[in-house]
C-alpha cells in the first residue's frame, strides 16, 4: 500500500522528522520504525504509555476523541500535557496528512 500522509514528529532535541505513513499504521509504529524513542512496549494494548506523544494544539481536535482506556493510561504519566495522546491509538488516515506531534521531555 502506498503512503497517504506525511507526519511531522519533533524529537526531544527539537529536530523535525517528516515520516511518510500508510493507511492504518499508527503513530507508534511509524515512529518506532523511524528509530525515534517511541518504545511501544505493550504493542498497542494501552498498558504501557511508552508511546506517549504530544499533539500540536492545532491538530488536537482533529483526532478521534480519547477513549476511556486511553485516558486511564495517560493518567499514569507524570509529564502529561493537555494534548497528550498514546501514539498507538492514533491511526493514520489521509485526513491526518501534515499532522504535527512532539515527543515529551523525559
Ligand atoms: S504501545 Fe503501550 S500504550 Fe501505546
Amino acid at each position: 500500500m502506498s503512503a497517504i500522509a506525511t507526519i511531522i514528529i519533533v524529537d526531544q532535541s527539537g529536530a523535525e522528522h517528516r515520516i511518510t505513513a500508510k493507511q492504518g499504521e499508527t503513530v507508534m509504529q511509524i515512529g518506532r520504525a523511524a528509530g525515534l524513542p517511541i518504545i511501544g512496549e505493550c504493542n498497542g494494548s494501552m498498558a504501557c504509555a511508552t508511546c506517549h506523544v504530544i499533539v500540536a494544539p492545532a491538530w488536537a481536535d482533529r483526532l478521534p476523541p480519547i477513549g476511556e482506556d486511553e485516558d486511564a493510561t495517560l493518567d499514569t504519566l507524570f509529564n502529561l500535557s493537555p494534548t497528550s495522546r498514546l501514539g498507538c491509538q492514533i491511526e493514520i488516515t489521509a485526513a491526518l496528512d501534515g499532522l504535527e506531534l512532539s515527543l515529551p521531555k523525559r
